[in-house]
């Protein structure tokens, strides 16, 4: 191996969000201290992750949150990480959260940023050593400084995003994120304690052939979907489904594929929250190239009408997003 030992370590995520502040709509500086809040709370809750076998902090919360679903003692940790440190920061007036019903007010009536998070993603892998991940949206408010966030502050649609991102721990921890100006990932580096420039200007490939989807639903799927399903195995497709959607849809990122969840049965609006992770994802996405529609309209220009909306999604490549609403278009083979 060619192993320089005397090579630089890099840019890290500091000094980039430093050198791009000047990218931003409004550069006051106070965005970069809101991102780098972010990134200190993914570093404590990566450390938080990574010992959970010994921590006892895997397993059930014993609660479900506002959707019914059970919480993991994780994602109840990683909530209150986020809450924490975007309360102490100052630049957020309020937060929306998967695990919390209500706006979260943090005080700060003065901070001009609302951030909408799924603060644990991929909850049913975390007892089995998996990737899971964090996703966030950061939105201006619309009402006056000097209040709470309001509902509408909350209730924006996606195009209105300054900036979005997700973290996954992984093989390794990383953190992607976008202002609106391309797509940029950083790794962290666990002896320095730093976010360092490792994917610079990400650009997802026109087209792959990995399929991301949980067959298990099939038989009450779109007719669109299950045509779309068969046309990837009549042609030499590949699936991988990790059901975190954080990595499926990072590995496709890079990669080139799709990430599919659709209505069901069981979910008629699909399981996948508008606000917490298909806003943030599909600007990603976008800013890389890419693709995001619910299988006929565009995600972030869907309205929210609710904190915890869902929508169907269908993520990725441009042509494999394309080829599916072809056939929801025509819910016929092709
Ligand atoms: P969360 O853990 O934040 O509730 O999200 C879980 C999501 C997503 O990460 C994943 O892709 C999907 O749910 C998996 O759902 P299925 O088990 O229905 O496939
Ligand atoms: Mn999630
Ligand atoms: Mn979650």
């Amino acid at each position: 191996m060619n192993f320089n030992l005397a090579l630089p370590v890099g840019t890290t995520l500091d000094r980039f969000i430093m050198r791009k502040e000047k990218d931003f709509p409004y550069a006051t500086g106070e965005l970069s201290q809101l991102l780098r809040d972010i990134a200190l709370a993914g570093k404590i809750v990566n450390r938080e992750i990574n010992r959970a076998g010994l921590l006892d902090v895997t397993g059930a919360f014993g609660q479900q949150n506002v959707q019914g679903e059970e919480q993991q003692k994780l994602d109840v940790i990683a909530n209150i990480r986020f809450i924490r440190a975007l309360r102490n920061g100052g630049e957020v007036c309020a937060i929306i959260s998967e695990e919390e019903e209500e706006i979260i007010q943090t005080g700060n009536t003065k901070g001009k940023y609302i951030v909408a998070i799924d603060p644990l993603d991929g909850s049913s892998n975390i007892d089995v050593n998996v990737s899971i991940g964090t996703i966030f949206s950061i939105y201006r408010r619309k009402s006056e400084t000097g209040c709470d966030g309001t509902l509408e502050d909350c209730l924006q649609n996606g195009t209105q995003q300054v900036a979005a991102g997700y973290i996954i721990y992984g093989s390794s921890t990383m953190l992607v994120y976008t202002t609106g100006n391309g797509v940029n990932g950083f790794t962290y580096e666990p002896s320095l304690g730093e976010f360092f420039l490792s994917h610079p200007d990400i650009k997802t490939p026109a087209t792959g052939t990995v399929y991301s989807c949980n067959e298990g639903g099939v038989n009450s799927f779109p007719e669109g979907i299950k045509n779309y399903l068969n046309y990837c195995k009549e042609n030499g497709y590949s699936g991988r489904y990790i059901g975190s959607l954080v990595a499926d849809f990072h590995r496709n990122l890079l990669k080139g594929g799709i990430y599919i969840y659709p209505s069901t049965a069981k979910a008629p609006n699909g399981k996948l929250r508008l606000m917490y992770e298909c806003n943030a994802l599909a600007f990603i996405v976008e800013q890389a190239g890419g693709k995001a529609t619910d299988g006929n309209r565009r995600i972030m220009e869907l309205e929210p009408t609710e904190l915890h909306q869902r929508c169907p999604l269908v993520i990725g490549s441009t042509e494999m997003v394309d080829k599916v609403e072809a056939f929801m278009k025509s819910e016929v083979a092709v």
